[in-house]
């Protein structure tokens, strides 16, 4: 049976990114792999269109299909929207939300090739290798009541940071699973010496460990762990948090491997359908310049193809492509450095499938 991809541009770089991981799909389509694309509106091109960052027909969309591939929602021209509601972000996280996409993969890989574009002395990155499981559906992000109201005389603003023993269980099962398929080593990320639900957290996943006696859990408040990350990032196999810390500590985890342009991610369901996209943002700075790094998304693909389709032999084609071009010294502008060659966003993408093409 034909599945169903759902592609969703959305703003900024978004467009231009998904152009070119679009011609990956299309060369596996070409490769047999059964599938239709469908494309939507979300985030700011969305309520632009629609009034609305998530139309209920591109919601529709999403639920029926098997994968989604977004490229970024956000931008300035919707900073200044009153109505935290109609802001591209809603776009993003009502998506997550509806489709119960509560695990969110983010893996920090180091392309060999790289080393040198990392902020950090190669040799504190080379070989480095994470997995970073962030809650997704739940946490501070969700919480109720949340909003700014007037409190004598004041205006306050207010959110809640709350999880459930059942929603921990169930990301902490999908981390210690994920270790038991890499090193074996799963880091609880937390701030239980301050903060009661992830007290909580924490002693959900001590519960859990017995079950997985074949990997060793540990605990790290998120101010080490941030730390620690640009310290000695190799001694850390899979991460999990909840979905602010990971937000934060995925970013930081990103910048190791060179540029946030390099990392994809996926975010599944119980189903595991997912959604696909980079980690970086919307780039409203390099907008419609050509100067975009589409290979996170491409890598996104490849995750999709992976983690929903069942179809690792084309996920890894993709990684091995990637890794090809990279050894050719191609570079956009956020991986260049003296003597590599600097390409734009679709050079890059075409470099991709032809390498893909010719595996
Ligand atoms: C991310 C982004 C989003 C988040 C924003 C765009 C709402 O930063 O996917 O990491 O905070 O989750
Ligand atoms: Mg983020």
């Amino acid at each position: 049976m034909s599945r169903k991809i759902l592609i969703l541009p959305g703003d900024g770089i978004g467009p231009e990114i998904t152009a070119e991981a679009v011609k990956i799909l299309k060369a596996c389509q070409q490769q047999g792999l059964d599938i239709e694309l469908e494309d939507a509106l979300v985030g700011g091109a969305g309520f632009d269109a629609e009034g609305d960052p998530l139309p209920k027909a591109t919601l529709e969309k999403a639920k029926a299909a098997d994968a989604i591939l977004l490229g970024a929602v956000g931008g300035p021209k919707w900073d200044g929207l009153e109505d935290i509601q109609k802001r591209p972000e809603k776009g993003l996280l009502g998506l997550r939300k509806h489709l119960g996409l509560f695990a969110n993969l983010r893996p920090a890989l180091l392309y060999p090739q790289l080393a040198e574009a990392s902020s950090l002395k190669p040799e504190v990155v080379a070989g480095l290798d994470i997995m970073i499981l962030r809650e997704l559906t739940g946490g501070i992000y969700f919480g109720q009541p949340r909003g700014i109201e007037e409190r004598d005389g004041q205006r306050v603003g207010f959110n809640t940071y709350v999880y459930s023993e059942g929603e921990i269980e169930r990301i902490g099962r999908a981390a210690f699973e994920m270790a038991r398929k890499r090193g074996r080593k799963l880091c609880s990320v937390d701030k239980a010496n301050v903060l009661e639900v992830t007290m909580l957290w924490r002693e959900v996943m001590n519960r859990l460990a017995p079950e997985y006696p074949d990997v060793e859990l540990s605990h790290m408040y998120v101010d080490n762990a941030a730390m620690q990350l640009v310290r000695a990032p190799k001694q850390f196999d899979v991460m999990v948090t909840g979905n602010m810390f990971g937000d934060i500590l995925s970013d930081a985890a990103a910048m190791l491997t060179g540029s946030i342009g390099m990392l994809p991610s996926a975010s599944l369901n119980e189903r595991n359908q997912g959604m696909y996209e980079p980690c970086h943002g919307s780039a409203p700075d390099i907008a419609g310049q050509g100067v975009a790094n589409p290979l996170a998304t491409i890598l996104s693909v490849a995750m999709m193809l992976r983690y929903s389709l069942d179809e690792p032999a084309l996920a890894e084609r993709i990684e091995t492509a990637v890794g090809r071009v990279l050894d050719d010294n191609l570079r956009t502008a956020d991986i260049a450095y003296p003597g590599t060659r600097e390409v734009s966003t679709q050079e890059m993408g075409d470099a991709v499938l032809a390498a893909f093409n010719h595996a």
